[in-house]
């Protein structure tokens, strides 16, 4: 069994699609998935909700993040963040795989179980297997009241409001926001200084204006998703904090476009898929500016010297060394945060070609809202 979200129970207002209105939603969700999570005063995040005090985040030696789909794949963006705010070793596995290779559960490991609809029966499961076990998970969950929330040890709300498209956007926002601040707080009681976790808050507090200056650039998304639905097969690629977001690229772009999307990081391109390039497969680039940007556009012009098309999602000065390519901007932010905001246009390519392509863009075909049955 699936639970579908009825349209017909919520309000579209003047927006053509529930995917787009969520999608221009996400300043204000954004605004208040951190209203009265931060502490200026100490620099620090604060979620009361955790259920867990100073000694307890200390005692904490590893994270494991628990999701599925895209879920799975912000919570990659998540133990990257937690690894770099706060030094302890941290990863993410899809949840319905977790569960089938008897995983060892660690007293001293905090397990984090991300859902939209806290519904989802994989994930659901992997939480009970790791209580039955006695290890303690948080839930980063958005739907308050549901089976997850109700499981968990304790958790983040957060606050995205009702998402009935089926194709996630503002609820994976505010996952990435619950993740920042969630690895804000275990690094401040940790090594992370108080003059790095001001530069984050600043960053946090500055990010639903930036998300607004991404959508204000939709036009522009639109012109070049066009272009991208004539594909019949497209790579997303991106590096470390990249990756992830190529990851949540491909899987919206395939989930409402029905095109082939594939990720993959822009590092193992030689070792393979670059035999695939020609000019019928374009591939979209996440190029942040950070410390692999000189071998991230070395790479894209391997594929521009095959003749594929690309569109490069990246800052408005970042030198590209004369590719030739499609330039979609995003502002700069503090480099943790970048894989919030390069994710934003990859939503508007998505629902674009969707939209261009005609399909119904709430409710594609073989997908439900939320999976509750093996
Ligand atoms: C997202 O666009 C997808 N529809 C899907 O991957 C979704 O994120 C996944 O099924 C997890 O759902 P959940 O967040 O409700 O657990």
């Amino acid at each position: 069994k699936t639970l579908d979200v009825d349209p017909d129970a919520y309000d579209a207002g003047e927006h053509e699609s529930f995917m787009h209105k969520e999608i221009l939603e996400q300043p204000a969700a954004a605004e208040r998935v951190m209203r009265g999570r931060l502490n200026d005063r100490f620099a620090t995040g604060h979620l009361g909700g955790l259920n867990l005090d100073a000694r307890e985040l200390r005692a904490i030696r590893r994270v494991k993040v628990l999701g599925c789909g895209s879920a799975y794949y912000v919570g990659e963006m998540g133990a990257t963040l937690i690894e770099e705010l706060a030094r302890i070793p941290a990863s993410a596995e899809a949840a319905s795989e977790f569960r089938y290779r008897n995983p060892i559960i660690e007293p001293d490991t905090l397990y984090v179980a991300v859902s939209q609809s806290g519904e989802t029966i994989d994930t659901l499961l992997a939480v009970q297997e790791i209580r039955r076990k006695g290890g303690r998970v948080i839930g980063l969950v958005n739907v308050v009241g549901s089976a997850i929330a109700r499981e968990v040890d304790g958790g983040i709300y957060l606050h995205a409001g009702p998402e009935v498209a089926v194709a996630s956007t503002k609820a994976l926002t505010n996952m990435f926001l619950g993740f920042a601040m969630l690895a804000l707080q275990l690094g401040r009681v940790r090594d992370l200084s108080i003059a790095d976790g001001r530069r984050l808050i600043a960053g946090l507090n500055a990010l639903p204006g930036k998300i607004e200056q991404v959508l204000a650039t939709e036009e522009r998304l639109e012109a070049i998703a066009e272009r991208l639905a004539a594909a019949e097969s497209l790579f997303f690629v991106g590096r470390v904090r990249g990756f992830p977001v190529a990851r949540e690229g491909a899987q919206k772009f395939k989930e409402i476009s029905y095109r082939h999307a594939e990720a993959y990081q822009t590092s193992e391109l030689k070792h393979g898929p670059l035999a695939l390039i020609s000019p019928a497969v374009p591939t979209v680039a996440i190029v942040p500016d950070d410390e692999l940007v000189e071998r991230n556009v070395a790479a894209l012009h391997e594929i521009a010297a095959r003749g594929g098309p690309l569109v490069v999602v990246t800052h408005d000065d970042v030198e590209l060394q004369g590719l030739d390519a499609e330039r979609v901007v995003v502002p700069r932010t503090e480099r943790e945060l970048d894989p919030i905001l390069l994710t934003i246009p990859l939503q508007l390519l998505a629902y674009h070609a969707a939209k261009h392509l005609g399909h119904d863009i709430d409710k594609p075909r073989n997908l439900a809202k939320s999976v509750t049955v093996e």
